[in-house]
């Protein structure tokens, strides 16, 4: 049964995780920066680079210690080469190409976009053809997952990601980084009719997504309540978190609405997957299953430490990519950029 060693730094997790064919998580270790990056309401690509190149060792050595191997035993070393900040991407592929080299092991240069994609093959052995809402800090993408390296993208967004608007609105109302949890939190107590926020492009039929006209609107309405009472309090919080959030489920129903329509006539779709870490949003959840039921098709959702970044899902995508024989070469480049399909 093969085994790999995943790697993971595009962001603000460095990670390593050991996978068996079998689905089985062998190991995994992982070390987040949020509080390096918390007091700039935003991940600082250098500090980023700094604190990979500091942690990624540790957990190299632990990651193998926890699954009980030698990187002898290991049958190939996978690792994010993009895309992402670049400085923390050089780091994690400098390191796994070193590793592959040094022990003389294929490597498998993965496309993080991938890693997200195949978790629930991981998770919940999903067969393909599959549906894809892929909602991240750093992405907001409906995709049909085909098979491995074969993506059809319906719709992504034109401006911000789903968290990033998350994030830029929890802190234009002073809640802590990163936004979206605290953001969701703040939801539960408050209107969400209080403020009539734009649904950006439904209606349209399409299905990409608009996100910085709702963010520009939370900001004026922010301004104007805080002219009037003379400072943010609990309920304008509160009723300004619920009204996003309410207008982020409409505009996600609409446009999964819209993405389904078109996938459901051209492939024999097994179910709709979401990944990335808004989809540890529960009210986000709850919309989905209604969505899911009403195209008669499953909804899964890998477990929220697979669907935030990590490095089970970068080995995994080695599994499936070394089943094929899909192996890279040693002088392979991070790559900032990488669209998932053309
Ligand atoms: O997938 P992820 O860990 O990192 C990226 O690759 O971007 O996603 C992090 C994003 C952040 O924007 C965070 O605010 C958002 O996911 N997020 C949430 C929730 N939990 C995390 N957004 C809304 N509601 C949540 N409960
Ligand atoms: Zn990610």
């Amino acid at each position: 049964m093969r085994i790999v060693l995943g790697i993971e730094s595009s962001c603000d997790e460095t990670a390593v995780s050991v996978v068996r064919e079998d689905r089985v998580i062998l190991s995994q270790a992982l070390a987040t920066q949020q509080q390096d990056h918390a007091p700039y309401g935003g991940v600082v690509p250098e500090i980023a680079a700094r604190a990979h190149l500091a942690q990624i060792d540790r957990l190299y050595q632990r990651a193998l210690a926890d699954a009980n191997l030698t990187i002898h035993e290991v049958d190939a070393v996978a690792a994010t080469a993009g895309p992402g900040l670049i400085g923390g991407v050089i780091v994690g592929l400098m390191f796994g190409k070193s590793l592959a080299a040094a022990a003389s092991k294929p490597l498998i240069a993965v496309n993080h976009l991938e890693g997200h994609a195949l978790t629930v093959r991981l998770t919940h052995d999903v067969q393909f053809p599959y549906f894809l809402l892929l909602i991240s800090g750093g992405h907001c993408q409906q995709l049909v997952v085909r098979g491995v390296g074969d993506y059809v993208r319906l719709g992504t967004t034109r401006d911000d990601a789903l968290g990033e608007a998350f994030d830029k609105c929890a802190k234009m109302l002073g809640l802590p980084y990163p936004g979206g949890p605290a953001l969701e939190a703040a939801a539960l107590r408050g209107n969400p009719s209080a403020y009539k926020f734009p649904r950006p492009m439904v209606g349209d039929g399409g299905c990409d997504f608009s996100l910085s006209g709702l963010k520009t609107a939370v900001r004026l309405t922010i301004e104007k309540e805080v002219a009037r009472a003379g400072a943010l309090n609990e309920t304008i919080i509160a009723d300004v978190a619920a009204s996003f959030q309410a207008a982020v489920l409409d505009v996600l129903a609409d446009r999964i609405t819209n993405a389904l329509a078109i996938a459901t006539t051209q492939y024999p779709l097994t179910a709709i997957a979401v990944a990335g870490g808004v989809a540890a949003n529960q009210a986000i959840g709850t919309a989905l299953r209604q969505l899911a039921q009403a195209h008669h098709l499953p909804l899964v959702v890998a477990p929220p430490a697979l669907c935030t970044d990590n490095a089970a899902m970068i080995a995994w995508v080695g599994v499936e990519r070394l089943r094929l024989g899909l192996t890279d070469s040693l002088d392979i480049e991070p790559r900032a950029r990488w669209p998932l399909s053309a």
